[in-house]
């Protein structure tokens, strides 16, 4: 049997030990992936028991991404600019990290809309640690320009200076965004708001949509979010959370077997297990 887990804090409401655990069995793999609560200031010795106990593959998560990138014996390039790591191959005792949640954001959202990002137009709403990764995403995958919105001016601007080596990239402040929104091809939420609880929360006046657009948003509890109900009313082609979970995990997935992840079965399972 081979070893796999995800380390975090909380950790208890993880949909990923059902997601992979269900992947390796529809591809015939003998591994087993668990959940592992990790405290505050034991993260470095849980590292070092992926190597003692020879884990095959770790996810990282909330509080963790940045702080485990000190402890790693390798950082590809992408996670590197990131600024985060959310995905450990262990190759024969040398540790290497990766991110695979921008990546697995953009699959999903060229698989699940059809849009293909060459030359396209963005609005990024938010910019956190989850816009990071998208952001990055976007633009390798040839993004032509991203405008940025976010409440804090500062971390807007942030994201822009690090995007801007890769795409064109601008600050935009909430009340310009009337007059570009027409250019705009692809609106992306990364704020939390609209998640559950706060399920009436949106974080664009849905008067701006319209049909020309694909409007996506990275949260999945709920499901749809009312930003998402709203652009759907008005025409857009919408693209919900759920799949940024499922790819970035498919993509860790391929990083440890070398083998195509079960999509299908995968999206089933974390269905069954939010509804
Ligand atoms: P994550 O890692 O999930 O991206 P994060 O780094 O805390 O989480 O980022 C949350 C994003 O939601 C930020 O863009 C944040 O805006 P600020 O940079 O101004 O904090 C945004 N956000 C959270 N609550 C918000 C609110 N009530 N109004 C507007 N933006 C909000």
């Amino acid at each position: 049997t081979t070893f796999y887990g995800v380390f975090g804090s909380p950790i208890s409401h993880s949909r990923s030990p059902l997601m992979l655990n269900r992947a390796f069995q529809e591809n015939g793999i003998n591994a087993a992936y668990a959940a592992f609560h990790i405290e505050q200031g034991t993260l470095k010795a849980a590292i070092d028991g992926i190597r003692a106990l020879r884990f095959r593959g770790v996810n990282v998560t909330i509080p963790y991404k940045v702080e485990v990138m000190s402890y790693l014996d390798e950082i590809d390039e992408g996670a590197r600019v990131i600024g985060a790591v959310n995905t450990i191959v262990n190759e024969n005792g040398k540790l290497i990290g990766y991110n695979t949640d921008g990546i697995g954001y953009v699959r999903s959202l060229c698989e699940e809309t059809g849009i293909s990002l060459q030359g396209k137009r963005v609005l990024l709403l938010g910019a956190g640690g989850a816009g990071r990764g998208i952001a990055y995403a976007l633009a390798k995958a040839g993004a032509e320009i991203v405008w940025v919105s976010n409440r804090t001016e500062s971390k807007a601007n942030e994201l822009v200076s690090y995007i801007s080596l890769l795409t064109e990239a601008k600050y935009i402040a909430a009340e310009a965004i009337a007059g570009i929104i027409d250019k705009v091809d692809l609106v992306v939420n990364n704020t939390s708001l609209g998640m559950y609880p706060n399920i009436n929360e949106i974080p664009l006046d849905p008067s701006l949509l319209h049909d020309k657009l694909v409007v996506s948003d990275i949260i999945y509890t709920p499901m749809e979010t009312l930003f998402l109900k709203e652009a759907r009313a008005r025409g857009a082609k919408t693209h919900g959370g759920l799949g940024m979970f499922i790819y970035q995990g498919a993509y860790a997935f391929e990083y440890w077997t070398g083998q195509n992840a079960p999509i299908q079965a995968m999206r089933e399972i974390v269905l069954q297990s939010l509804t």
